[in-house]
């Protein structure tokens, strides 16, 4: 038998409780054995929950009970749940998470500790919810050489872009609707199934990507960005022309995470973009993630599922804990990666891919874009024309914006 206990009792650290117990003879049967969940930490008590009575306030209960090996660690936020994993993996308890914040600013030295304590630190529910893409990284992929990663990986922002997109609403309602549905179907959306951020700007800003694709980006470049400094847009600036324009060129508007290697520098970027509707990740709807991984044996692999949730962030969460119990004292591959320096970001001012620019203005000013980018089709409605460009630069794609003449609008990079 294995002990476990979970710290942070919220959506995923209930959903885990559930998934073991409901679970627990698919479990047993698979592994062989039972695993256990005999503490949780938190700061609230639960009375009316049937894992009430394993409730503790105090993080030592839980550091010093020599029956736990394995710690689910589902806090969320940086700090103390950093402070917490790093006692326990010197305590040595292995560490599995869901905690995406713990794992894109501290995964390297979290993993470097695991590795001199002869434990684990796995984090599979960190991206892609209940999405397998961790482990088929460090594991089913490994003979390959990633060359880029494509990401959908905010289940809430696609739902709001979906809203948008299928419903013809613009950022705003979407949003209200969003927010109602998370709080009018409150339980349903934010407690049960758990999707938003406690701060749902880390959503719609595109913060809860970028930590998301730079974890991505250390397991497959073996060098992990900080999210504060990689290029990251959110979806508020989008609005109904953007999601028009792009379905009048055939694209949908997704917010990607992105991240390749150039040369021995990794470029990572959240961004919203038109998808071609030929591409699977322009049919990612709602709360879903998708990942593209672009690589040279297997050629694109795609991952789908659902992105966020309880019990489906739990079972990824439960992956962990059973790799962990099935290949115990096995030697097994890690995940690896090490912070990026300086030296190690790709500039991105020279990054390049084709944009649909958009201006106030009508059919009538289609001269004044010919002049600019060329004559080509262009889209005009409700007082803004648009049209895509060739190839350029970011600094190249921003003198051309300023080179028309008329109001800007909006500048929508395309996959
Ligand atoms: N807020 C996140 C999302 C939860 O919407 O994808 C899962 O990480």
């Amino acid at each position: 038998m294995t002990e476990i206990a979970i710290l942070g009792f919220g959506v995923v650290g209930g959903g885990i409780a559930e998934a073991l117990t409901e679970n627990r003879s698919v479990i047993e049967q698979k592994l062989g054995e039972r695993v256990k969940l005999t503490r949780i930490l938190d700061l609230r008590d639960f009375p009316d929950s049937p894992f009430g009575a394993m409730v503790t306030h105090q993080f030592t209960d839980i550091l010093n009970d020599g029956g736990i090996s394995v710690v689910a660690e589902t806090m969320g936020g940086s700090h103390p749940a950093y402070e917490y994993t790093k006692a326990l993996l010197e305590a040595g308890k292995h560490v599995v998470t869901s905690n995406k914040e713990v794992v894109a600013n501290f995964g390297a030295e979290l993993l470097q500790i695991a590795a001199a304590h002869g434990v684990r630190y796995l984090f599979e529910a960190s991206v892609g919810g209940g999405v397998p893409i961790i482990r088929p990284m460090v594991n089913d992929l490994a003979p390959n050489e990633i060359t880029a990663v494509d990401g959908i990986l905010n289940g809430t922002t696609n739902y709001i872009l979906t809203q948008m997109i299928t419903r013809g609403v613009d950022f705003d309602t979407a949003l209200r609707e969003a927010q109602d549905m998370s709080f009018a179907d409150a339980l349903a959306l934010a407690q049960a199934n758990g999707f938003a951020e406690k701060d749902p700007t880390a959503d719609v800003e595109g913060l809860d990507a970028a930590r998301k694709i730079v974890i991505l980006a250390g397991l497959a470049f073996g060098t992990l960005p900080d999210p504060a400094k990689i290029h990251c847009e959110g979806i508020t600036e989008i609005s109904a022309t953007d999601v028009h324009a792009a379905a009048h060129f055939g694209y949908a508007v997704k917010l990607i995470a992105h991240a390749e290697k150039k040369g021995e520098q990794v470029l990572a970027m959240v961004s919203p973009r038109f998808v071609p509707f030929s591409s699977p990740l322009a049919h990612i709807s709602d709360v879903f993630n998708g990942i593209m991984l672009h690589t040279d044996l297997t050629g694109d692999v795609m991952f789908y599922g659902r992105g966020a949730g309880k019990l489906p962030t739990a079972s990824a969460v439960a992956a962990d804990i059973f790799d962990i119990v099935a290949h115990r004292g096995e030697a097994v591959r890690a995940p690896a990666f090490r912070p990026a320096s300086g030296a190690d970001y790709a500039d991105f001012a020279a990054y390049r891919c084709r944009s649909c620019f958009t201006f106030a203005g009508g059919e009538s000013d289609a001269p004044a874009l010919f002049a600019v980018f060329g004559k080509r089709e262009f889209f005009a409605a409700d007082g803004h024309i648009s049209l895509i460009g060739e190839e350029m630069s970011e600094k190249e794609a921003d003198a051309a914006a300023r080179a028309v003449g008329l109001p800007f609008v909006s500048r929508i990079r395309l996959v």
